[in-house]
């Protein structure tokens, strides 16, 4: 097998936050973290992704659980294709799972103003799991507007736009194997 090239920053990506190694090892240790806490749980942990941001770290993390999960996904709007804050937070496609006393772990892309994981704590309680925790890749804390109860974090980062590794902008860069900070080109 040949390595896989690393795809070179373009003018828009400004420089690499983590490199591809750093994202690996933090996800084995979230993994290692996770599969301590629900070890010997009786029903599958189900782990609902957020859709699209988290899709990629969502493939790695569940790939190294030993603990029996089960994946589903949800889809939120917030933003639309921008980066902008509306604090507008709405359900654009539900899990296939019932989540009554099931153990459940939301799967995010990123941690931003807080207000995606609010709605998704609110939202799911009121659905009565066994259990409710949260595992985020990314921590904007500068960016907060509402307080979010986090049990993993990743990484924390700086107030930049960041892409790769599932997250985009404007539906680019998610493929990315790294993760970069991003000043849109205007010229
Ligand atoms: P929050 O509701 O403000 O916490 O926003 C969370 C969502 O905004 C994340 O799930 C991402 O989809 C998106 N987001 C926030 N910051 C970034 C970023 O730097 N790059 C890409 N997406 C981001
Ligand atoms: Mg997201």
């Amino acid at each position: 097998m040949t390595a896989i090239a690393i795809p070179p920053l373009t003018k828009d990506l400004v420089r690499v936050l983590i490199d591809a190694d750093t994202i690996q090892r933090r996800v084995d240790e979230l993994a290692r973290k996770i599969n301590k806490e629900y070890a010997g749980i009786e029903e599958s942990l189900i782990l609902v992704g957020v859709l699209k941001g988290s899709f990629i770290f969502l493939a790695d993390l569940c790939r190294k659980l030993n603990v029996p999960h089960v994946v589903d996904f949800i889809s939120l709007s917030s933003y639309g294709n921008s980066s902008k804050i509306t604090g507008n937070v709405r359900l654009i496609m539900d899990t296939r799972e019932n989540l009554e006393n099931r153990h459940v772990l939301i799967v995010e892309d990123i941690l931003d103003s807080g207000y995606t994981l609010d709605y998704l704590r609110r939202n799911f309680t009121a659905r009565n799991p066994a259990s409710l925790k949260t595992v985020v890749l990314l921590d904007k804390p500068e960016r907060r507007k509402i307080d979010a109860e986090l049990d993993y974090v990743g990484f924390q980062i700086p107030d930049v736009w960041v892409v790769g590794y599932g997250l985009d902008y404007a539906e680019r860069y998610r493929t990315l194997p790294y993760i970069a900070e991003m000043v849109p080109v205007t010229d």
